[in-house]
């Protein structure tokens, strides 16, 4: 079977997640195991239980893959896995059994940098965008926008000088006592909320650049919400003019950024793109101006291996291998 297959790896934070992309199939087998309850009593990422973690379950799923996709060790041409950034002890874990693994198959180890993952997720699609495109990844760890010229020519435009979306939305569902993890319960409580109750910042639209800064906007959350009545309503108000916030503010630089640039086709990726309330408002951005906007299925757009797998395969064909030397970059820039 001449059909390339990639077993992808992601461990970089708190989910384990193994995939094995069939050149001609696609996805073939996936596997995903969240750490939320484990980390959820501490109210975010404990990085040293999240490695512990990453270890017991990552053989296992590799496992439980490669028996879902009917395959064999001979079957496999690379093993590919994050090898940044992410929690230190957690990539450590991916690298380690990714590179360990690739070194006993006998095949080729490719380490993939994590946002490259997010980036290249809509690829996944039967409605893809082509290169080249402006991508806004907008995670936990991330808020960039990327004008990805083809694959692997990335130019950085613009980016969180603090806090990311994902992180701004975590931190003021926290201060709201949302629990977490906080994204997506937040964005639920905003569809209780009612417009224009209260009206928060759009940080740095006010200045040219492609920059970002969602620090200010939690600490915004916590006046508002100590100056506010308590009720049930005056919470989800606040919960609808935060993500309002958020949202408004990442589609003026989409806006901007695709002027400067001439792109007609915007990829949104990252845990923050699952955000339904940022999907309208990119899609009626994009409908405006007569382009795109594409995005990763939701389940592909949080932490998963298909990513991983995917973006591995694509460096495969360009013929970028890592040596035997086990390496983890817990910063590294894309
Ligand atoms: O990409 P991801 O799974 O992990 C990182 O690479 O960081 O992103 C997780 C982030 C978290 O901050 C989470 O709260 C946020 O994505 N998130 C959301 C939604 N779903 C996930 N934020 C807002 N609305 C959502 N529906
Ligand atoms: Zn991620």
């Amino acid at each position: 079977n001449m059909s390339t297959k990639i077993l992808g790896i992601e461990t970089s934070c708190d989910e384990t997640g193994v995939a094995v992309f069939d050149e001609q199939e696609g996805i073939i087998a996936q596997a995903l195991y969240s750490q939320i309850d484990i980390h959820a009593e501490y109210g975010g990422v404990v990085p040293e239980l999240a490695s512990r973690d990453h270890i017991r379950k990552t053989a296992l799923l590799t496992e439980q893959v490669m028996s879902e996709a009917g395959l064999t060790k001979q079957d496999i041409d690379g093993v590919a896995f994050t090898q940044g950034p992410g929690l230190i002890g957690a990539l450590l874990v991916g690298s380690t059994f990714g590179r360990s693994l690739a070194y006993s198959w006998g095949c080729k180890a490719i380490g993939v940098h994590h946002m490259e993952g997010h980036l290249l997720a809509p690829m996944l699609e039967q409605n893809k965008p082509e290169f080249p495109f402006i991508a806004l990844l907008v995670s936990g760890g991330h808020t960039q926008l990327v004008d990805v010229k083809d694959l692997g020519d990335y130019e950085i435009l613009g980016e969180s000088i603090d806090d990311a979306a994902g992180e701004a939305f975590d931190k003021t569902a926290k201060i709201m006592g949302l629990g977490y993890p906080g994204g997506p319960m937040l964005a639920r409580l905003a569809e209780q909320g009612v417009a224009g109750r209260y009206k928060f910042p759009r940080p740095m639209t006010d200045r040219p650049g492609l920059d970002f800064s969602f620090s200010g906007l939690k600490t915004f959350a916590a006046n508002t919400l100590r100056d506010c009545d308590g009720s049930e309503q005056a919470l989800a108000d606040i919960a609808y003019a935060f993500q309002e916030a958020v949202v408004d503010t990442l589609m003026i630089k989409c806006r901007r950024a695709l002027k400067q640039t001439g792109r007609k086709q915007l990829v949104v990726a990252g845990g923050v793109s699952a955000n339904v309330s940022l999907r309208n408002g990119l899609n009626d951005l994009m409908s405006k101006v007569n382009g795109k906007a594409f995005y990763p299925r939701p389940e592909f757009c949080t932490d998963n291996g298909a990513m991983i797998a995917y973006a591995g395969f694509c460096r495969y064909k360009l013929g970028q291998f890592e040596s035997l030397a086990i390496k983890a970059k817990p910063r590294w820039p894309m």
